[in-house]
């Protein structure tokens, strides 16, 4: 399956494995109000799909440069702007409790919003050469999309404060050190690596994939009773599925399990 869009590239393999390609490479891939229209679309458009793993990627060698700043914005009223991004707000908010796995591809450079997508992804793997950062504060604002709260829930309150308020660019290893990168193509060309990352993700049960990320997500942000009651009521229900019937079978019988996400 493959759709047609304008600033993105949404591609769906018969085996499960969904793409969306960041892709107006002359911008370096920056975030403009058709993008972010477009990715929402895309994610609603995979809720009905049978795919099984996201990667999010760039075009070209980089993954995101930030929100678009080359072109002015139609309006700068503050209450217009305040609209556009509480917008703005839905893709990230959707993006980070989308039911399937998410994997950030990052290659190149992960800017401001570039960053803050992938703040919303699951697994962020990237290239030894890879450039990320939350840069706004040099241009006279912050990060809007998230970041100042979703990368300080990441990377920890003190880091998070120190690249918010520098502005600076960070290096791959740096940001491995920090948490946030999961793994960073060194040995293994990067192809490799997200290839491996996606295809431990497709051999996952879905609906134990979607419980866990729901559990996980919504558990942070509550009390710690109350997250360890969703997680009871959430492991009740996965012991009713077919996977994990499957699973269970499968270890007691020293065979692969497959899973259908039923
Ligand atoms: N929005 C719109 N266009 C952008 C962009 C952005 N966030 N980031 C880069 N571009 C464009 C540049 O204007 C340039 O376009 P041009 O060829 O028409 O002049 C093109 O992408 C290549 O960028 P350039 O700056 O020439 O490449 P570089 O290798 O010298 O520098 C960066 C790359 C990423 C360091 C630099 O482009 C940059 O700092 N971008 C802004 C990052 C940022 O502040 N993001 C947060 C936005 S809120």
């Amino acid at each position: 399956m493959s759709t047609e869009y304008e600033t993105i590239e949404l591609a769906v393999s018969d085996d499960g494995r969904a793409t969306v390609t960041l892709d107006r490479p002359d911008s370096l891939n920056a975030l403009d109000d058709r993008m972010a229209e477009e990715l929402l679309d895309a994610l609603e458009t995979l809720r009905e799909e049978s795919a099984r793993v996201l990667v999010l990627r760039g075009r070209d060698g980089n993954f995101c440069a930030g929100a678009d700043i080359g072109t002015s914005p139609e309006t700068t009223a503050p209450h217009e702007q305040t609209r556009r991004f509480r917008r703005l707000r839905r893709l990230f908010d959707r993006l980070e409790s989308f039911p399937l796995p998410t994997v950030a591809a990052i290659e190149g450079y992960c800017l401001g919003g570039g960053c803050e997508l992938a703040c919303c992804c699951d697994t962020r793997i990237a290239t030894a050469d890879a450039t990320i950062g939350v840069p706004e504060i040099t241009l006279g604002v912050i990060p809007a999309c998230g970041g100042t709260q979703r990368l300080s829930r990441l990377v920890g309150l003190s880091r998070a404060r120190d690249m918010i308020l520098r502005g600076k660019h960070y290096d791959a290893a740096t940001m491995h050190s920090y948490g946030f990168l999961h793994e960073v193509g060194g040995d293994r060309s990067f192809e490799v690596l997200l290839k491996d990352v996606v295809e431990e993700y497709l051999a996952r049960p879905p609906v134990a994939i979607e419980f866990a990320k729901r559990v996980v997500n919504k558990g942070y942000e509550s009390p710690l009773d109350a997250g360890l009651e969703m997680e009871a009521l959430a492991t009740g229900v996965l012991f009713g599925t077919e996977d994990a019937e499957e699973g269970l079978d499968a270890f007691r019988t020293n065979r692969t399990p497959e899973f259908r996400g039923e």
